[in-house]
This record gives structure tokens, C-alpha cells and sequence, in this order.
């Protein structure tokens, strides 16, 4: 027996490799935690036992295994329910691992260099917050539902640093969740998001729609080998796993994204009209995918079962749009389905920053042009192949999609893409009438709105492994 990396498996029925791997598994990696008041404490290591005593204790104390989250969300949805407890998860940076003098290191090259290092079109590293100019070892993330649950778990967090002998917090960023008149979660664009993930437990795949004709046009179910490795420094690595977390903290400028999505819709209708919104992102702000229809509406549930197969000339969700650039579902056009759907990983974002508008009031004037945005985090089991191939190969590259010959090229991702310069963001394709191909048109990209200001490739290792260090 081994742990099941080619299949998703049920939890509840897990076989016993994989009861182990689940048993010393980090939450938030299979299956999201909640996480609606979050803080990350960005830690430096000065002294090496110092640190390993630090860690040891945190996870002793402190961290639950994948298994306890589950078992707490099922406690959850009883009656009465049982409240769950603070979600503590940590990341090492290769460097980390260094000082703590550990040599079996976690084998991505790319968590060995580093996110700064990376060829991603970035802002130069001297604009990001200031402690991402320090060395940074490790991460600790302290999230919950309520904030007074997620204040007490983070005051504990610090006074075990200050206890600790050379340990210290360089830098700490708070993510606090943002939500529509409807109660569900949203960037701060005003879209609902989160809900495409790939999902890797039976019981969640279960719970998800298919077509109003019972079809599936798109299928949630991905191979656990897509978001867990091998700990390799853990006791033993045949049955201890951890996930690559990639982090990137994006500011948002809403305003001008507003003021871009008004323009577009000029250019394209000649009036404001929501679907310019749409047609940026692949969702109206309610979720409603525009492959599916020329107007929001589609609320609850937000739909994932659909594909662009009806919609190969981009004219009814441009090839553009970000949700088609970063899943095209099969429709790329350069690899077959089953290559397109390794690149996925799973998202675990959350919004930063307090506003005092209502991000869906429909106003311009109003909205903030800074100190709000996403923290983009993501679990990957090959950052090259996954969160790297999507920034790079897809979202900043205007080339992709293949488009039908004659066609207008897409651009880049008009949310996240980022090419050298703005000053190179190439035109963008649009349409003057849904659905109608021959209403497609070339017109000047929407300006970026996404501004990266800093971050890292972590490792999440297993939890036998904090606890032999
Ligand atoms: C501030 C930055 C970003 C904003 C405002 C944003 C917004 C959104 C929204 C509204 C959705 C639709 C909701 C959903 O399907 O879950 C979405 C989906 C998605 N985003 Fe982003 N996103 C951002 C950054 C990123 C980054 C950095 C990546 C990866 C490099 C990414 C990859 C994806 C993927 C893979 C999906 C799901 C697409 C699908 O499966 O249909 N996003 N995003």
C-alpha cells in the first residue's frame, strides 16, 4: 500500500496510507479552512535550536492535522453545531530549511530560488513591503471564522515567538473576507470568487452540480498527486506529505478597474453595460459564467459545470477572459484537456484591506485606489508546472489562447497579466455583440489594476515533521 496520488479519495473511507498521510497532513491544503480573519507572520531565523524548539511546540500546541478539520467541519454541521478551532498552518522557504540546517530539502527548483527570482513580469523586488527585502524562513498563518477566536490564537502564536530564543516576526499582513448583499464571498473587483477548485475528497465532489440536462461539462475531480508531495525530511516520507504555498500579496486598484470597465464598455457598446465587467473577468459579478448567457442572473448555486466547447471563436467569453486564460477547460488550443488541467492548483486566496463602500454599489468615485487587494495563495505540488505555467504560459502571454486563423489576438490576462512594461500591453479582442463572431473587433487593453508587492514559494511540510524536529 502507498498513499493515493493518481485518484481523489473519500476522507471517510480513507485506506490506511492514506488515513496516515491525512493524520499528518497541514489543513487548508486539501480542503479549504475557513479563514475570514486571517494574519501571516513572516518569521526570520537567527538561532538554529532555537527555531526547531519554536516549531516543535507550535505544532504540538498549536496546529491540527487535515484529519481533526475534517472531522471538525462534520461537528460543525450537526445539531447543535460545534464550533471548529483557529486554523495555525506553517511554511518553510528553502532558506529556512537552511538555517535550521535541515539538507533533505523539498526537490522544486523553483522553491529553491524563490519567488524573486522568478521570470514573471514582476515589479522590481525594491517596490514590494519592505520586509520581503529581508531573508525570510518561514510563514505562519492564523486564521477563523470570528476574529476574537483569531486574535486569541494569534496572541498565543506571539508570545510563543517572543518566548522562543531567536525567533523573530519581520513582517505580518492581515486578510480580512469581503462579501456582497447576498452574504457570498468576493474580490474586491465586486466579483464572487473562489468557486472554481479543483476538489480532491469524494464527499466534496458529490456535492457538485451537473448540467440542467444531467451532463458534465466540467469535471472538479483531480488526483491528490496535483496538491500534496512528499515530505522528504520527514520521518517517513512514504506516508508524510506537505504542498508547495505559493504566496503573492496583489494590490488592487478598484477604481481604476472601474474606470477601465467603463471605458471598455464605450468602446465596445457605446454605453455602459455590465458584460464589458464580464467579458474581463469570464463571470459577471453575481458568478454567472458570459459563455453561458449575455446577462447576470445565474445566483445560487454559482455555476461550474460548463466549458467554452459552444463558444470556440471567443465570442460569447473572449479568449482574454480571466477565468478562460487561467482554465481554459480544455479549450486552449496547445495541449489536449488532461495536460490543460495539471496546470490547475488550489486556490486558498483571501482578501486584504477594510473598505467603507459597497464594493456593488455601482459607483466609480467612491472606490479605494490602494491598500486593498488579494492575497493570492495557492497549494501546488510542481510550482513550475502549476502557478508558474499559468502567470507565465497563460495569463501574461498574449498569444494564448490559440485563436481561429484571422482572429484578433487575445492579449494578456486584462486582471493579472504583466508584461515587462505597460507600456508593451499589447491590444485586447472584444465584441460589439454577444455571440455573433463576426462582431469581434481588436481594441486597446483595459490598463493593469493588479499590482504585485511581494512575495514567496513556501513549503508546508507534514506535521511529523515539526514534530521530530
Ligand atoms: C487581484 C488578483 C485577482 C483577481 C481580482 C481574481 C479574480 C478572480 C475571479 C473573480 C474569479 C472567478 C471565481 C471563480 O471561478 O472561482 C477567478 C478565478 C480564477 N483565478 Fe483569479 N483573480 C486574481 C488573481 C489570480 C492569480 C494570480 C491567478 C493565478 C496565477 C488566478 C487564477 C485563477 C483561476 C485558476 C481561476 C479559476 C478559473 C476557472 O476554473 O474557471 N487568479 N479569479
Amino acid at each position: 500500500m502507498s498513499v493515493t496520488l493518481n485518484t481523489s479519495i473519500s476522507w471517510k473511507n480513507a485506506a490506511p496510507d492514506d488515513a496516515t498521510m491525512l493524520d499528518s497532513l497541514q489543513p487548508n491544503i486539501i480542503k479549504a479552512h475557513v479563514r475570514e480573519f486571517l494574519t501571516l507572520l513572516f518569521l526570520q531565523f537567527d538561532d538554529q535550536a532555537g527555531s526547531k524548539s519554536f516549531l516543535k511546540t507550535l505544532s504540538n500546541s498549536m496546529m491540527k492535522s487535515a484529519k481533526q478539520h475534517l472531522d471538525e467541519i462534520e461537528a460543525f454541521k450537526s445539531t447543535p453545531p460545534v464550533a471548529g478551532t483557529p486554523y495555525v498552518g506553517v511554511g518553510l522557504t528553502k532558506k529556512g530549511y537552511d538555517k535550521l540546517g535541515i539538507t533533505q530539502t523539498p526537490g522544486d527548483s523553483l522553491f529553491g530560488s524563490g519567488m524573486q527570482m522568478s521570470e514573471l513580469n514582476d515589479p522590481d523586488a525594491s517596490t514590494w513591503d519592505p520586509y520581503f527585502g529581508d531573508d525570510i524562513h518561514a510563514v505562519v498563518l492564523i486564521g477563523d471564522m470570528l476574529n476574537e477566536t483569531k486574535v486569541a490564537a494569534h496572541d498565543q502564536v506571539v508570545n510563543l515567538i517572543n518566548s522562543s530564543y531567536g525567533v523573530k516576526i519581520v513582517g505580518s499582513q492581515d486578510g480580512l473576507g469581503l462579501h456582497n448583499n447576498n452574504g457570498q464571498g468576493i474580490e474586491h473587483f465586486g466579483y464572487v470568487d473562489g468557486r472554481s477548485q479543483p476538489l480532491f475528497l469524494t464527499e466534496d465532489i458529490e456535492g457538485e452540480e451537473n448540467g440542467t440536462d444531467g451532463t458534465a461539462n466540467w469535471n472538479p475531480d483531480f488526483p491528490l498527486g496535483q496538491v500534496i508531495v512528499a515530505d522528504p525530511a520527514a520521518p517517513d516520507p512514504t506516508v508524510h506529505f506537505g504542498s508547495y504555498f505559493v504566496y503573492r500579496k496583489l494590490e488592487q486598484n478598484v477604481r481604476l478597474f472601474k474606470e477601465e470597465e467603463e471605458k471598455l464598455a464605450d468602446r465596445l457598446f457605446g454605453a455602459e453595460n455590465e458584460i464589458a465587467g464580464a467579458m474581463v473577468v469570464g463571470r459577471f459579478e453575481d458568478g454567472t459564467p458570459v459563455t453561458m448567457q449575455f446577462e447576470d442572473g445565474v445566483e445560487s448555486p454559482v455555476p461550474n459545470n460548463f466549458n467554452y466547447f459552444s463558444d470556440k471563436n471567443g465570442a460569447k467569453c473572449p479568449f482574454s477572459g480571466h477565468i478562460r486564460k487561467t482554465n481554459p477547460r480544455g479549450s486552449g488550443g496547445f495541449e489536449d484537456q488532461d495536460g490543460e488541467r495539471k496546470h490547475l492548483m488550489a486556490r486558498r486566496g483571501q482578501t486584504y484591506g477594510v473598505r467603507t463602500d459597497n464594493p456593488n454599489d455601482g459607483r466609480i468615485d467612491n472606490k479605494p485606489d490602494k491598500n486593498v487587494g488579494l492575497l493570492f495563495m495557492a497549494f501546488n505540488s510542481d510550482i513550475g508546472n502549476q502557478f508558474e505555467f499559468t502567470q507565465k504560459n497563460w495569463a501574461n502571454n498574449p498569444g494564448f489562447p490559440r485563436v481561429p486563423a484571422g482572429f484578433p489576438s487575445p492579449g494578456v490576462d486584462p486582471v493579472i497579466g504583466q508584461m515587462p512594461s505597460d507600456s508593451q500591453r499589447p491590444d485586447m479582442e472584444g465584441t460589439t455583440e454577444w455571440g455573433n463572431p463576426a462582431a469581434l473587433m481588436t481594441t486597446p487593453a483595459v490598463q493593469r489594476a493588479v499590482t504585485m508587492k511581494g512575495g514567496e514559494y513556501f513549503f508546508m511540510p507534514s506535521l511529523a515533521f515539526l514534530r521530530a524536529l
